[in-house]
């Protein structure tokens, strides 16, 4: 397995590309199946969480055409058949295909995930979703089964809790269910909003997406589509923590201030400049880091894929910081491996203890999900000495080019192929 060595010291400075968004694209490749006419997708993210993506749709029946940061996605002659746990398992996202298929062929059957990484992650909310739209649903043998061989019916889906799969569930469902569709508590993240752009693009009707209110008119026709994916606002913060922590400057191309209103109010709290430049946000440090107290929460707050990364940041501000974490019941993966590298970091439950300002120092470490493994490269970044990442694969499934990105802004960092 591929593994990264990286040299900390460098205070990075240059630009770096933002890439789309890998939480927008798996969406909207699901989505393909809702029709029997072409999508093209552009600005897609050269991640392995798309390329499996893809493969999923091509396992049922579509003809993918690639290119470098796009696909063309025939779905004319796709078939409804099961999804497979072994597919189901190795990306959660696999299960957002259920709607699509459920709402083109009238059945799907399609694996339950499982837990990862960070939690059980149940689908229960999804399950109801398509319940209340008319949906038959069982759970045979690990597998969700769901029928509508008349269709579903429009119906008003009040979701337990704002999450962000449900809330595409119910949108894509309801495009294809008779009359009018109301999701109340819907998740407001830009990538449900960029989800509803694709759909519209497709021939959909929906409104209100980006809000906790989503009124879909369903059933009306298909058209061939093109949608241009919104850039990646967790890349984007990603890269921005990489500058704050090194103490340097970075030019983040194409990221869009309004996604990142409350990660920009952190790190202003935490002494960091962001002002906007030619091309994207700048994001800047030259003054001492200041502690600050996180509580991730759903979009607009502050997000969850984001805490692993201000936790390596809180590690170098001298001072005690809290880190709450509200979303999942089980992502401080990365606390051990932050502290074999030196950090001092109390958990207590949801909550970490970060006392941050004393040096790191480089060592073996290994990822464990995809943003724990990213918040280990940014501590790596200001470890004195030398630091190898081992299990980079995880890096891949959502990052696109990280050592590639971070070399180019001065990092001292090399993959080492196995
Ligand atoms: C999406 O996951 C993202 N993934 C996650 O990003 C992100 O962390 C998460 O939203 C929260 O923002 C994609 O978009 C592909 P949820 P999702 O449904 O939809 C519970 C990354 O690193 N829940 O909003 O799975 C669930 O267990 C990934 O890119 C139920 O209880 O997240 C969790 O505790 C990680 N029942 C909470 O809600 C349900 O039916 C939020 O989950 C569904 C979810």
């Amino acid at each position: 397995m591929d593994k990264l060595r990286i040299v900390g010291g460098q205070r990075l400075q240059g630009a770096v590309t933002i890439s789309g968004a890998k939480n927008a694209a798996l969406p909207q490749i699901a989505a393909s199946l809702l029709s029997a006419h072409p999508l093209e997708l552009t600005n897609l993210p050269a991640v392995t969480d798309v390329d499996n993506m893809l493969a999923v749709v091509e396992r049922h029946g579509a003809e993918v055409t690639r290119s470098a940061h796009g696909a063309r996605i025939d779905t004319g002659a796709a078939v409804s058949k099961e999804t497979s746990y072994d597919t189901v398992r190795r990306m959660r996202a696999t299960m957002l295909v259920l709607a699509p298929l459920l709402a083109r062929f009238g059945e799907a059957r399609v694996s339950l995930p499982g837990g990862c990484a960070i939690g059980a992650r149940p689908v229960d909310m999804h399950v109801k979703a398509l319940a209340t739209l008319g949906a038959d649903i069982d759970i045979e043998n690990g597998l969700i089964v769901a029928s509508a061989p008349k269709g579903m019916n429009g119906a008003r889906i009040v979701l337990g809790s704002p999450s962000v799969g449900a809330t595409e569930t119910a949108m894509m469902a309801a495009t294809a269910a008779r009359g009018e569709t109301e999701i109340l508590n819907a998740a407001r993240e830009p990538e449900v909003a960029d989800l509803a752009a694709c759909l519209n693009a497709m021939g959909a009707h929906v409104e209100g997406a980006g809000t906790h209110r989503i009124l879909i008119e369903g059933d009306r026709g298909w058209r061939p589509a093109t949608h241009d994916i919104i850039p990646d606002r967790i890349e984007a913060g990603t890269y921005a923590v990489a500058a704050a922590i090194t103490g340097g400057q970075l030019e983040l191309t194409h990221a869009r201030l309004e996604h990142l209103a409350s990660v920009v109010q952190l790190l202003e709290a935490a002494g960091v400049s962001v002002w906007p430049g030619d091309r994207g946000l700048v994001v800047a440090r030259d003054g001492p880091l200041r502690t600050v107290d996180i509580t991730t929460e759903p979009y607009p707050g502050f997000p969850t894929d984001l805490q692993a990364q201000f936790m390596a940041l809180m590690c170098c501000a001298e001072g005690a910081s809290l880190l709450r974490e509200t979303v999942f019941e089980n992502r401080f993966m990365h606390v051990p491996e932050l502290m074999r590298l030196g950090a001092n970091i109390t958990l207590q439950g949801t909550t970490a203890l970060v006392r941050g300002g004393e040096p790191l120092k480089g060592a073996q470490v290994m990822a464990t999900d995809l943003r724990a493994s990213v918040c280990l490269v940014l501590a790596a970044l200001v470890c004195d000495g030398e630091t190898t990442i081992n299990r980079i694969y995880h890096l891949d499934r959502g990052y696109e080019q990280l050592d590639r990105k971070l070399h180019l802004c001065g990092a001292e960092i090399e993959r080492i192929s196995a």
